[in-house]
């Protein structure tokens, strides 16, 4: 009878926040621009949960954080963010920002470790969930599955939330049935499929057409993932909100697939080369084109070439979202949108265009 009622109450619970998942990730590297962007810049954007990106763990299992900023005053802003809302606070650990293989170490070999020292951090830094960054193809499918299992009860102990992105064109490295039923959500990162910059490439085509280049899509990912079984009201669809670019090798070559001579230069603010934040690449003058096969568009002025999404290729993701009956969209990073309104559109485009087009469902 208790079993019974748990049921009903539970159902009612989920049918009154039936609402869609907005992520918004952000980037702490961005505390360091030369024009910074904190969290509390965020108070006024509308996200659903947010990650804090850019905490790592050692190969022993313990968690590591990266800069002194975070402990300073990093989490405590981005905490104070629940003020705002009702939001779900998360942090993401990783170990790509030292480029080493070390979660991946301490998940094959450290696996009870890692997991009470997740628990104890998640708990002593008041976030409400922790977010496992699986971007790579450097693990054993087999030691992710039981580390998601064994994190998964440890963190119901707490009552804490667990959501793993993957890397959605490496569909074989990972144990799907175990994602589907440890994870409370999967971030399904679907842009930026390919690692050459040999030739221009859409950052995230949605459908496999038009041009070989876009012969992997969003479309093309998911249809591999469902039909794998994964459960799909635990997939968000994670976009990019900057831009890819590119180094053409001609100024009379300047398609999708045109060969490149590498990453474009970097942005005066975010400083990485082959990526413009929104802000940064609405202060360009480019012209644009549009690849409708696979809608996307992208943008190019003499050598240099970029792949952004428009607000017509978000609508066009955001309905795929819906059409799909996903949980909802991640965006990343919310640190790298239309920050201060350069693109005049508002500020946040990316995630208030989310917000508005989820509520309007
Ligand atoms: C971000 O917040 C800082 C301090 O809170 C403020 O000085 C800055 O102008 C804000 N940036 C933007 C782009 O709004
Ligand atoms: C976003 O949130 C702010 C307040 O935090 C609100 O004024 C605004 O209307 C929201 N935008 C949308 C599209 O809901
Ligand atoms: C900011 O830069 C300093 C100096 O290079 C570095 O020690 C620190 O870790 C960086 N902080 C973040 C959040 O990346
Ligand atoms: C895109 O993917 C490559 C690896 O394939 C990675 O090195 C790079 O950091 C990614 N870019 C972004 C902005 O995440
Ligand atoms: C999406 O992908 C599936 C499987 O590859 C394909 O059958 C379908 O036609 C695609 N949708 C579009 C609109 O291209
Ligand atoms: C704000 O706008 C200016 C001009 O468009 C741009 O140069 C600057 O880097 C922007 N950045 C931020 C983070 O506010």
């Amino acid at each position: 009878m208790k079993k019974l009622v748990l049921a009903v109450v539970l159902m009612c619970i989920t049918s009154f926040v039936a609402g869609k998942n907005i992520v918004c990730y952000y980037d702490s590297r961005a505390a360091n621009y030369s024009t910074p962007i904190f969290p509390s810049n965020f108070s006024t954007t509308n996200c659903t949960h947010y990650i804090y990106d850019g905490v790592g763990v050692t190969s022993l299992g313990d968690v590591r954080v990266l800069s002194s900023y975070d402990t300073s005053s990093g989490f405590a802003e981005f905490l104070s963010l629940r003020k705002n809302a009702n939001i779900k606070l998360f942090v993401q650990l990783g170990s790509e920002r030292d480029g080493s293989r070390s979660l991946t170490n301490a998940i094959a070999g450290r696996c009870e470790r890692l997991v009470n020292s997740v628990a104890i951090f998640l708990e002593q830094y008041n976030f409400d969930g922790v977010d496992i960054d699986r971007r790579t193809n450097d693990f054993d499918k087999g030691a992710l599955a039981r580390f998601v299992n064994r994190l998964r009860s440890r963190l119901y102990m707490i009552n804490k939330q667990l959501s793993v992105s993957v890397s959605p064109q490496l569909v074989d490295a990972y144990d799907i049935t175990s994602l589907s039923l440890y994870a409370d959500m999967i971030n399904f990162h679907a842009y930026n499929f390919t690692s050459s910059t040999a030739s221009t490439v859409n950052l995230a085509p949605l459908f496999s057409a038009g041009s070989a280049a876009n012969s992997v899509s969003v479309n093309s990912t998911l249809t591999s993932w469902l039909a794998a079984g994964v459960r799909r009201n635990k997939i968000n669809l994670v976009v990019a909100s900057y831009g890819q670019t590119y180094a053409l090798a001609s100024e009379t070559q300047q398609g999708v697939g045109a060969r490149s001579t590498g990453p474009g230069a970097a942005g005066s603010n975010t400083k990485r080369a082959g990526l413009l934040a929104r802000y940064e690449f609405c202060a360009l003058k480019y012209t644009e084109a549009s690849d409708s096969d696979a809608a996307t568009a992208y943008y190019f002025s003499g050598k240099n070439w970029v792949s952004i999404e428009t607000e017509d290729t978000l609508v066009q993701k955001y309905t795929f979202v819906l059409d799909n009956g996903l949980a909802g969209v991640g965006i990343y990073t919310v640190d790298l949108d239309d920050a201060n309104n350069t693109c005049t559109n508002g500020a946040y485009r990316v995630t208030e265009l989310a917000n508005q087009y989820f509520l309007d469902e």
